[in-house]
């Protein structure tokens, strides 16, 4: 597959990376502001280092990968899409549920994929959660608890990340909308949400600092929601599962897992902890850089293999990107009326 990239800042340098690494794929041009950032990215590929979109553009491809400014994606995506382009484009699609929803469209208009950079669903501590539910190893689930927190404006480099309404929102928009898209992935749907949001803390006027909420799916299961602004322990995220016959914890970081299991409420419980030593050191000696490019190169594969046409992927695409945006405003909506927010199923965009 032949892939432009635009943006080669702090995620687009790694992206540039996971192309380059694989060889089903080939990195044939870079743009971005800084031409230092997009030559960087093109080091040791032919890829053309362009100084403008429609430059990157006119070079022959078949997908785009959109590493910009959340605020910048749209105008790349939609000239992709008319170029007959596939996109991967990182999270939040947008800023909007309409600017959200219009590239959506686009794609489906188009008849191109539409894939989502939410790489949390690849960390190997969250992809075990999701398998112990589907090997069946939980029994029948009856909830769930999703956390995602850090300790809020001081990680950010940049005001478009954090600053409503460039950045979409707060915490909901940033470490929240991986969560959500976790919430989604593990309940099939969300279909339900109820939420109180604060902006208290930081005082950014449009962006929450905390988003407390309950997401359920259309079989009435629920998870419990928190993203949050003041979590002054750090950077920290978990997915829970709890079923009939047990549970399992999937958290970063550190990268852990627990597993509980038992033959019946009440039987005898085995307990299994994986804490992951090889990427605790592999961070610790590099950076969290490493285990990122990891999920990215498994997420360019399963980009690829969703192009042609495979549908047992992980990635996410672009309806599970216009769903973590509208549970967003969900619980803004429910904040402000006090009452449960309905929203349509949407399945999945490419079948
Ligand atoms: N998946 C994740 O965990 C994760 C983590 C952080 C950021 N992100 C997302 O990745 C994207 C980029 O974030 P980042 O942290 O790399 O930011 P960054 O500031 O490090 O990089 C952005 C780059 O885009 C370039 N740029 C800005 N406007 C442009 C334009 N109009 N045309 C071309 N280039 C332009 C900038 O020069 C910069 O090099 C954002 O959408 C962000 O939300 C995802």
């Amino acid at each position: 597959m032949r892939i432009g990239l635009v943006g080669a800042g702090k995620i687009g340098q790694l992206r540039a990376r996971s192309i380059r690494e694989d060889a089903a794929a080939e990195l044939v041009a870079v743009y971005d502001l800084s031409d230092d950032l997009a030559r960087r990215a093109a080091q040791g590929t032919g890829a053309r280092v362009c100084r403008s979109l429609d430059e990157l553009l006119d070079v022959p491809m078949d997908a785009l990968v959109i590493s910009t400014p959340v605020h910048v994606h749209d105008d790349a995506c939609l000239q992709a899409f008319a170029r007959g382009l596939h996109v991967l484009i990182e999270k939040p699609v947008a800023n909007t549920i309409e600017g959200t929803r219009r590239l959506v469209d686009a794609a489906l208009a188009a008849q191109r994929v539409l894939a989502v950079g939410f790489n949390l669903r690849y960390y190997p501590a969250m992809r075990f959660v999701r398998d112990a539910i589907t090997e069946g190893r939980l029994g029948t689930i009856n909830h769930f608890r999703i956390f995602g927190g850090h300790e809020g404006l001081p990680k950010f480099a940049h005001d478009w990340e954090f600053r409503a309404p460039t950045s979409g929102g707060g915490a909901m928009w940033d470490v929240g909308i991986h969560m959500s898209d976790l919430a989604r992935y593990l309940l099939g749907e969300i279909t339900e949400v109820y939420g109180i949001e604060t902006q208290s803390v930081w005082n950014v006027p449009g962006s929450e600092d905390n988003a407390v909420a309950i997401f359920r799916n259309p079989e009435g299961v629920a998870a419990q929601y928190l993203a949050t602004w003041n979590e002054w322990k750090g950077y920290h995220i978990y997915i829970e599962a709890y079923g009939d016959r047990g549970m399992a914890r999937g958290a970063y970081a550190p990268m852990e897992n627990l597993l509980i299991t038992q033959e019946r409420p009440g039987a005898p419980r085995q307990t299994t902890r994986l804490r992951y030593p090889w990427v605790q050191l592999r961070e610790k000696l590099w950076s969290w850089q490493t285990t990122a490019l990891l999920s990215f190169r498994e997420e360019l594969q399963d980009f690829i293999a969703l192009t042609q046409g495979k549908s047992n992927v992980r990635i996410a695409d672009g309806y599970a990107g216009l769903r973590a945006a509208e549970v967003a405003a969900a619980v803004r909506e429910s904040t402000q009326r006090g009452h449960v927010v309905r929203l349509p199923a949407l399945g999945r965009m490419h079948a």
